[in-house]
C-alpha cells in the first residue's frame, strides 16, 4: 500500500533552534513503514507549494483552471491508502502550516481511509496537545485516525537529521513504538481498500458539491 506522509512545518526562524525539526520525524516515519518492503511511502512538504497569498481551495478552480502542482497532489491524495500526519506544536496547538495545506482540499479525497497522527515538540510533551485536537481536525476530513499516537519529545535529541534515532541502545524501542501505530494504519488502510472496491462510499454519502450548508440540517 501506498502512504502520504504530510510534514506540518514550514519554519525557517532560529530560535528556536534549530530550524524545522519536522523534516527529520517525517524521514523517520518514512523509513519505517517503509522497512520491510511492504509498503510505500512520500513526504508531502508544504514547502514545495506556493501557498501564500489569497486562500483559493483545489475545489474552488474551475477543472480546466487548477494550478498543476495542486492538482497533482490532489490525484495523489485520492490516489493514496492512507496518510500519517505530522505536527509540531505551535501555541497548544495543531500545526497552521499542516492545517493550510490540508484545507486546500476537499474531505473526498481523503475520506473513507485511515490517517495515523505524528506529533513532535522541542520540550518534554511531545506535542500531545496538538495530536489531541487533531483527531477533530481529521476525523472532519473523513480520513479517521487510528487509536495509536507516536509522540515524540526533545525531537533534536531523539532523531538526527537523516531520521534515524540518535542513541543506538533506544532505536529498537522507538521502531517499536512507531509500529504500534503504523500496523493499526496498515490494518485499517487494508481493510477499508478491500470495502471501497466492494462498495462506492460516495455513490451513498455524496460529497459536498455546491456548499457548505449542504451539511446542515432541514428546517
Ligand atoms: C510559534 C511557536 C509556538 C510554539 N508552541 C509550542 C507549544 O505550545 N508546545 C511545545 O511543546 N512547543 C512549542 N513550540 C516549540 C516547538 O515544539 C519547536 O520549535 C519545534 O521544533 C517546532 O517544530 P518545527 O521545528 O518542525 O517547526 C513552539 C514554537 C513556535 C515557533
Amino acid at each position: 500500500m501506498h502512504f502520504l506522509i504530510f510534514l506540518g512545518s514550514v519554519r525557517d526562524s532560529t530560535p528556536p533552534n534549530p530550524p524545522r525539526l519536522g523534516l527529520r520525524v517525517a524521514r523517520a516515519c518514512a523509513d519505517q513503514i517503509e522497512h520491510d518492503g511492504a509498503h510505500s511511502a512520500e513526504i508531502i512538504d508544504p514547502l514545495d507549494y506556493d501557498l501564500g497569498g489569497i486562500f483559493k481551495p483545489h475545489f474552488a478552480y474551475p477543472a480546466s483552471r487548477v494550478p498543476d502542482d495542486l492538482d497533482a497532489l490532489a490525484q495523489r491524495i485520492q490516489a493514496a491508502d492512507g496518510y500519517v500526519m505530522i505536527s509540531p506544536e505551535y501555541n497548544h496547538s495543531m500545526s497552521p502550516a499542516l492545517a493550510h495545506l490540508l484545507n486546500h482540499f476537499g474531505s473526498s479525497l481523503f475520506s473513507y481511509k485511515p490517517s495515523a497522527i505524528v506529533s513532535y515538540s522541542a520540550g518534554q510533551w511531545g506535542g500531545t496537545r496538538a495530536a489531541v485536537a487533531m483527531r477533530t481536525f481529521l476525523s472532519e476530513l473523513g480520513c479517521l485516525p487510528v487509536s495509536a499516537m507516536i509522540q515524540i519529545p526533545r525531537a533534536r535529541d531523539v532523531l538526527d537529521e537523516a531520521g534515524n534515532v540518535s542513541d543506538e541502545a533506544e532505536a529498537a524501542d522507538w521502531a517499536a513504538y512507531f509500529d504500534r501505530t503504523f500496523q493499526q494504519l496498515f490494518w485499517w488502510a487494508d481493510a477499508t481498500r478491500q470495502h471501497r472496491q466492494k462498495v462506492d462510499p460516495h455513490s451513498l454519502a455524496r460529497p459536498f458539491r455546491r456548499d457548505p450548508s449542504q451539511r446542515n440540517a432541514p428546517g
